[in-house]
């Protein structure tokens, strides 16, 4: 503690490809039992969690457990940082006792305002503008289907041009894979997060959601109203009609095609049951994958 650190994981738009794809190898190794071992022994992670979370926090804190280290969870309603303490302050504070923070806020400025404010590495958990963790856990999954070739992927993302959208963006940005986009009009995707990864890789917004599925070899989508957005549901309901990732679409992808879903899910919505409980769905896996994912992400980030 006390040495500038290395890095940080808030962002894929900020690291090369190699990187990722040296995560995401790190993260197989770990899954298949080829790194073993309580590399981590006697770190601490500090986890801020200020929404709700299933995924994010029971895999970092086994995650920490199996590589012999510690996670404490920081709940909102029992932090000072709830109470208003600055995230400077928390920053500067809890860098004297954990090796890593992991947060999970709203405002994605906070996350960057924590980095730049603690010494020791932070794990973006989500923000509202994006979810890097489980991209790198769904390009694991992608990874077992269909090979190492990531830049050979063809990735349909259906629906809001949310937190998920834009990692999904950023990861093409940097690994050069195929991403297809549709969207409700008005629930596109940021327009500089887009524009950065049309510049950068091969990237287009489409109209239909039948457009985006043609020939890919992953479908994916999310809810269409995220933490934070329940107000509206109601409008988000009558704008999103036409979006639900239902069998017909699942036939428009490629014959291997799967479809993912970062979970939590709302069967009916943004998917049928049929789909996520079918045959092409690797959704637990996708969500074991955080695991992997995260104990990789600790490991390289921890010195
Ligand atoms: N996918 C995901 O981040 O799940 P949780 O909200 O349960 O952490
Ligand atoms: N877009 C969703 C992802 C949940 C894991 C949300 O932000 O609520």
């Amino acid at each position: 503690m006390g040495s500038r650190k290395a890095r940080d994981f808030i962002d894929l738009a900020e690291h090369d490809g190699g990187y990722l794809l040296h995560l995401l190898d790190l993260a197989r190794r770990l899954k298949v039992g080829r790194i073993t071992g309580r590399l981590l022994e006697g770190r601490c992670l500090a986890m801020i969690f200020r929404k709700s979370s299933t995924r994010t926090r029971v895999s970092s804190e086994v995650g920490m457990a199996q590589l012999g280290g510690h996670a404490l969870m920081i709940a909102d309603r029992d932090s000072q940082m709830g109470r208003g303490e600055s995230v400077r302050d928390t920053a500067r504070v809890l860098s004297r006792y954990v090796d890593a923070i992991l947060i999970r806020t709203f405002g994605h400025d906070e996350v960057v305002e924590l980095a730049r404010d603690a010494s020791v590495p932070v794990i973006n958990g989500l923000t509202d503008l994006l979810h890097p963790c489980q991209v790198m856990a769904d390009l694991l999954t992608a990874i077992e289907e269909f090979g190492d070739d990531v830049s050979g992927l063809r990735v349909a993302w259906i629906g809001d041009g949310n937190n998920m959208a834009h990692s999904w963006l950023n990861a093409a940005s940097r690994l050069g894979f195929a991403l297809r986009l549709a969207c409700p009009p008005g629930y596109g995707p940021d327009p500089q997060i887009l524009a950065r990864a049309r510049a950068a890789g091969d990237v287009e917004m489409v109209d239909t959601p039948a457009d985006a599925a043609a020939g890919a070899r992953v479908v994916t989508t999310d809810v269409w109203a995220s933490m934070g957005q329940e107000d509206e549901q109601a409008a988000r309901e009558a704008a999103f009609a036409g979006y639900c990732v239902d069998e017909a679409l699942m036939a428009r992808a490629h014959p291997s095609g799967i479809f993912l879903h970062c979970l939590p899910a709302h069967r009916g919505e943004e998917v049928t049951a049929a789909v996520i409980d079918g045959k092409r769905s690797r959704v637990y896996r996708e969500a074991e994958n955080r695991l992997h994912v995260i104990k990789a992400i600790l490991l390289d980030l921890i010195p």
